[in-house]
């Protein structure tokens, strides 16, 4: 009788709704499917490498398509050619690949199933040269990874930021206040744009367009002599004035990406203050954005991946990460994934949704990307 087929699947980067959806699928299509086998590596690639595993059987993914976060653990410090190991008071950095692709033989590994962003993405092209068999699934809720149209974690971040607009739009009203809602969302501007045009936001901030402070004051003074006396602006975490930088709120010295984020708001309402002097308030939604259960949409689309990654592991399809295409469930090589960020282009679509609505982007000149007048 022929060997089992034989899984892993870890969770890498952090965190975000839809995780634990992909490990369901993962394990009930292995199991039922294919007859496979499958083991969870805990914490990323640092279980990986440490050896840190459990056998997941469907038992063991029952109940969890709506939980958030990830019944692994994850880590985004855990790149296995620059993994931190603390050396007294000090980290040093240390190539553990090659223990990974070790530990991945002696378990008797036939693939390896890796859901993470860009980070999780870079590792497992390298391992995936060093010889290991990998395939990929797209996750964060930045939507930030090159080769998908949409990554699972996205929509659910998007609700609750929606709906935390939504919330704050009484106070805006009831108290004639500027409202400044900060969303994550690193280098790329989709979370701040998507919820911005759902929430009804009047001005968007995005890391792609630098913008000018005194075109966002415009656009509050004139709201307000239209009778609008209150203004809703929302904000990347990784937005920034022309000529000036983003705010980093802290550096995490063993992480592959060190900066993080967080705070441009405070120094936009303290501008905005200044200078029309209305009363200006600040919320951060930070990691409230990577919680929770997530949402239909998110849970089909974790799902569907989950099912695809293990039929291309059925089907030998190694070096590949699973990728939605309009509406299909496709796959393209890691190698074209790793190292590149998907950002808001200027002809994006929803630029343009947004501009039309007569939301500010906080910059002028942006007139080119509505539509020409018919004659
Ligand atoms: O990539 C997801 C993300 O939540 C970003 O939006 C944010 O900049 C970063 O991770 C925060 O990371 P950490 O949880 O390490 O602070």
């Amino acid at each position: 009788m022929a060997e089992k087929m034989k899984l892993g699947v870890l969770t890498g980067g952090g965190d975000c709704p839809g995780l634990n959806a992909v490990i369901r699928a993962v394990v009930k299509t292995a199991i039922n499917d294919y007859d496979m086998e499958v083991v969870g590596f805990f914490d990323g690639y640092q279980g990986l490498i440490e050896n840190r595993y459990r056998a997941l059987k469907a038992v063991d993914v029952s109940g969890i398509l709506t939980l958030g976060g990830t019944i692994l653990g994850t880590s985004n410090r855990a790149d296995p050619f620059n993994f931190p190991v603390l050396q007294g008071d000090e980290y040093i950095y240390l190539d553990r690949s090659s223990q990974a692709l070790q530990n991945f033989e002696r378990l008797g590994l036939d693939a390896l199933i890796a859901i993470g962003g860009d980070g999780t993405m870079a590792a497992s092209h390298g391992m995936a040269e060093k010889g290991m068999k990998i395939i990929g699934v797209p996750k964060t809720i930045d939507n930030d990874l090159w080769g998908t149209d949409q990554t699972f974690g996205f929509d659910s971040a998007l609700a609750s930021a929606t709906e935390a607009i939504d919330k704050i739009h009484s106070t805006a009203q009831s108290h004639h206040r500027v409202m400044i809602i900060e969303v994550m969302g690193r280098y790329a501007g989709w979370l701040a744009l998507a919820s911005g045009i759902a929430g009804g936001g009047d001005i968007i901030l995005i890391p792609e367009i630098p913008y000018q402070v005194d075109v966002i004051c415009d656009k509050i003074k004139t709201r307000n002599r239209r009778g609008k006396n209150f203004s809703i602006v929302v904000i990347g975490e990784g937005a920034m004035p022309e000529g000036g930088e983003m705010v980093v709120k802290r550096i995490v010295e063993t992480s592959p990406d060190k900066l993080r984020l967080g705070g441009i708001s405070n120094q936009l309402a303290g501008q905005i203050e200044g200078v029309t002097t209305l009363e200006t308030r600040v919320t951060i939604l930070g990691h409230l954005l990577r919680g929770g259960t997530p949402t239909a949409f998110d849970r089909i689309l974790a799902t569907q991946f989950g099912v695809r990654a293990v039929e291309l592991a059925n089907e030998g399809k190694f070096g590949e990460m699973v990728a939605l295409k309009g509406n299909e469930i496709e796959h393209i090589p890691i190698s074209e994934v790793a190292g590149k960020t998907r950002k808001v282009q200027l002809d994006s679509p929803l630029l343009k949704t947004a501009l039309s609505l007569d939301t500010s982007l906080g910059v002028e000149g942006l007139e080119m990307l509505k539509p020409e007048v018919a004659v």
